[in-house]
């Protein structure tokens, strides 16, 4: 199938996304880890093929020149972020409204992927830029969550959905879905609230989304340095400070 490559939509380290008419096609560096990218399809169709959520299907996975591409349906609208930016004084409405999309993700069950805390045991055991120290007391830590079995996103935040003219809105970016505890996957949004520098806006959205469920915020909480080591083993260069900051905030009592 020939692609029409002119309309590039997002410019990443490792990829870059095209818009062809209905199409996405998300095409990866020349490098780009073979199994990295049939992960992401799988985990995407394991998802689409168990629940009733909206989201872009996967149409093919395919090589254009040497390099891997997904291809998607691609989704007319506004991506949430952008619609936050640019109406400020809608906060609070969008907010419930992305609160409300992640409780109906978390609402299903995905028995085939991954587990939450096998996939975070792995990324601790093997991060190589966290104190052997903070690593056992995390891993120990990991080890007493409970086990759950909820549909996590895994990089739930409003970037990833795209919402329609007509109101309706579709969730993108599936590659880190697994199942397992809601508090880890809220406390995961909470820290990419917070990276983004909107620290008000994270302490919101716990808030709200604790009022919804009647969950303690303490529960959340317990995640966020298991969660920040996570991402800190990605090695971003310019995460790592604040990432030790809210990874050495071990306690929060
Ligand atoms: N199916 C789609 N429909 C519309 N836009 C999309 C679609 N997939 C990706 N995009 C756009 O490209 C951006 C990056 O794609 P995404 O899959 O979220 O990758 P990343 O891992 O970089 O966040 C999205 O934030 C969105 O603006
Ligand atoms: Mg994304």
């Amino acid at each position: 199938m020939e692609f029409n490559l002119n309309n590039p939509i997002a410019e990443r380290k490792t990829k870059t996304v095209y818009r062809d008419e209905n199409k996405t096609i998300k095409l990866f560096v020349e490098n780009y880890s073979k199994a990295g990218i049939l992960n992401e399809a799988l985990i995407q169709s394991r998802v689409e093929e168990n629940t009733d959520l909206h989201i872009s299907k996967l149409l093919a996975v395919t090589k254009i020149e040497n390099r891997w591409a997904l291809v998607t349906e691609y989704i007319e609208g506004t991506p949430l972020d952008k619609l936050m930016a640019e109406h400020p004084e809608r906060e609070e409405e969008y907010l419930n409204f992305f609160v409300d999309i992640q409780l109906d993700v978390l609402s299903k069950k995905v028995h085939l992927l991954n587990r939450i805390k096998d996939k975070y045991k792995r990324q601790l055991t093997d991060a190589t830029n966290i104190e052997n120290n903070t690593k056992y007391e995390l891993l120990q830590r990991l080890e007493g969550m409970k086990n759950h079995d909820k549909l996590c996103h895994g990089d739930f935040n409003p970037s990833n959905v795209i919402v329609k003219e007509n109101g309706e809105y579709s969730i993108i970016d599936w590659s880190h879905a697994t199942q397992g505890n809601a508090a880890a996957d809220v406390a995961n949004t909470f820290l990419i609230f917070s990276i983004e520098g909107k620290s008000n806006l994270a302490d919101k959205y716990v808030n709200l989304y604790c009022e919804k469920t009647g969950e303690y915020k303490k529960e959340i909480q317990r995640w966020i340095p298991i969660v920040a080591a996570i991402r800190k083993a990605k090695g971003k260069e310019e995460e790592q400070d604040f990432l030790s900051h809210w990874i050495n905030i071990v306690d929060f009592e």
